[in-house]
């Protein structure tokens, strides 16, 4: 059973909240919420489904994102050599970064947001991370490089209640950073 998916905006308080711990195993209320945010990724990016019902590409989207405080998220999209990216992260922890940083040119996006905001979020470049990935029922160790750690951090920081533009400079918002690689 497919759950209809309210997304929840930025200007929402909770939003802003940090989300908790799951508890494992997972409940069948987690997984069928896991499922359903990861359906609404993959018909998120068919164009015309997404212009019939007026919603947004995305490639990422955490729990809270349909305000259910729970420390976990999914990701869906194809990578350049058309290989298909897709997890259900429950409780992520990111172990190992790297000193090297990296942003998206053109900046991020998010489906709660929906005033621009110009500029690079400073990301790390390189990044570990350890999960329970409900989609293959294991805990993994994903090691990831430029957009893929990108969008693993986006979806992390809503753990925490934050936004991509939390990242940006104010200050000089389209300065990379000393030895950042622009993607
Ligand atoms: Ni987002």
């Amino acid at each position: 059973m497919r759950m209809k998916l309210k997304i929840f905006k930025d200007t929402n308080p909770i939003m802003r909240k940090k989300s908790l711990p799951v508890e494992l195993p997972l409940n069948k209320e987690d997984k069928e919420l896991l499922d359903s945010m990861l359906d609404y990724l993959i018909r998120s990016q068919d164009e015309e489904y997404a212009a019939k019902h007026n919603i947004k590409p995305g490639v990422g989207m955490a729990a809270i994102q349909v305000g259910v405080l729970k420390r976990m998220f999914v990701i869906y999209y194809k990578d350049s050599e058309e290989n298909e990216v897709k997890y259900q992260l429950v409780n992520p922890r990111i172990i190992e970064t790297s000193v090297k940083k990296c942003a998206l040119e053109n900046g991020e996006g998010c489906l709660s947001v929906d005033a621009e905001h110009k500029g690079l979020s400073h990301r790390f470049f390189k990044i570990k991370l350890v999960a329970y990935d409900a989609l293959r029922d294991m805990d993994i160790e994903l090691t990831a490089r430029g957009f893929d750690a990108i969008v693993l951090q986006h979806e992390y920081d809503h753990l925490d209640g934050k936004f991509f533009y939390d990242r940006i400079d104010p200050t000089r918002p389209n300065t990379p950073l000393p030895g950042e690689e622009l993607i």
